[in-house]
């Protein structure tokens, strides 16, 4: 696997190549490769094995799956029925993440309205590309708007530093640049206001401590990883001022799915009166179910991601537990509504409530 420089994103196309180029953030920090996913498998593989993760880029990359569906054809032209089936393989993966679902079944309707091979091949490029540049957008505008809430914090505290918790990688590496979570935090580091984060390390697969820290490094943004079970401590100390959070799939009622531990996070920051907020896509929101808990489906992952910590440079993994001792490995919890202050989407902040979350959505009652 060929490594380079920090690429500006966690997903692109070359212009000479059919490949499409993505981090193997199973590396990061310690190592910056680089994958090339030429089959529908190295795609799923990637996918399933968190070598790309995070809801928004986990749905663009179901989406270059498509295109490098249609390439990969087994006769000339690539059938309705060959694509449909590529597309629930892929779709499969994951199961939280509702970006995978949403941006799959929108690129398979746009590329069976073409008639000709190449016409498939490149409507699947198109598509994917364009979910793209429109996550990153989101970002962007999720980012506008959070400032808000960031700044009137920093207001209150007469310019002393903010704090921020947050949980897992809701970073650029989770979307398509700039993150979901961490957009404000950068917005609000752009304008000079005085920023810290508090990263929780994320266990099992450590994505706040490897690959946050990572980030907010790079930008110069004061941060502090801690360990999972700190957040409810620090809140009742006062020394958390907000906490930002991802997501994987929520309801327009309210509920939000994002790893597991969120939840925790939730109840400690409701007993603390610390405003809790989710930061997210339109493409997040699940317009089918209405119940998080009991319909949200949660990823059940290997034990082995619980009873072994990765080993980086030649080490391999240290077992944390005895040897015969099973482990259960839930990758996501869902934090019901009433524990949310609120919503930051691209098209403003909103209260967790239904009404205001299809306002904002322009989605009828
Ligand atoms: O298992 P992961 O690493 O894909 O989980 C990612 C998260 O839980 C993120 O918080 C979520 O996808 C939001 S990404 C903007």
């Amino acid at each position: 696997m060929p490594e380079m420089e920090n690429p500006k994103r966690p997903i692109w196309m070359a212009p000479d190549s059919r490949a499409v180029f993505i981090i193997d953030q199973r590396k990061l920090p310690q190592q910056m490769v680089i994958a090339a996913l030429t089959t529908v498998d190295d795609v799923i593989y990637a996918i399933t094995e968190l070598m790309v993760r995070g809801a928004p880029l986990i749905g663009v990359t179901g989406a270059y799956g498509l295109y490098v569906a249609a390439g990969n054809t087994p006769g000339d032209f690539p059938s309705n029925e060959y694509l449909a089936r590529e597309a629930l393989r892929i779709k499969a993966a994951r199961p939280t993440a509702v970006n995978l679902e949403w941006a799959v079944d929108r690129t398979l309707a746009v590329v069976l309205s073409e008639n000709t091979a190449k016409g498939r091949i490149d409507a699947a490029r198109r598509e994917a590309a364009a979910i793209a540049e429109e996550e990153a957008e989101n970002s962007r505008n999720i980012g506008r708007y959070g400032l808000a809430l960031i700044e009137r914090l920093s207001r209150e505290k007469k310019g002393a530093p903010v704090n921020i918790l947050t949980h897992c990688n809701a970073g650029r590496l989770a979307c398509i640049e700039r993150g979901t979570a961490t957009a404000p935090i950068y917005a609000a580091h752009e304008k000079g206001i005085d920023v810290h984060v508090w990263v929780d390390e994320t266990r099992p697969l450590n994505q706040g401590s490897r690959l946050t820290a990572w980030e907010l490094g790079m930008e110069n943004i004061p941060h502090t990883v801690i360990a999972d079970n700190t957040g409810g401590h620090l809140m009742q100390q006062g020394m958390v001022d907000i906490v930002i959070v991802g997501s994987d799939r929520s309801t327009l009622t309210g509920d939000v799915a994002n790893k597991i531990g969120t939840y925790l996070k939730a109840l400690a920051a409701h007993d603390n009166n610390v405003p809790f907020y989710v930061a997210l896509p339109s493409s997040t929101f699940d317009r089918q179910i209405r119940d998080g808990v009991a319909d949200i489906p949660i990823e059940l992952r290997d034990p082995d991601e619980v009873r072994y910590m990765p080993g980086f440079e030649k080490t391999g993994g240290s077992l944390l537990v005895p040897e015969n001792s099973p482990a259960a490995n839930y990758a996501f919890d869902v934090t019901p509504a009433r524990l949310v202050t609120g919503f930051i989407t691209e098209r403003g902040v909103c209260p967790a409530e239904e009404a205001a979350i299809r306002a904002i959505l322009d989605e009828k009652p």
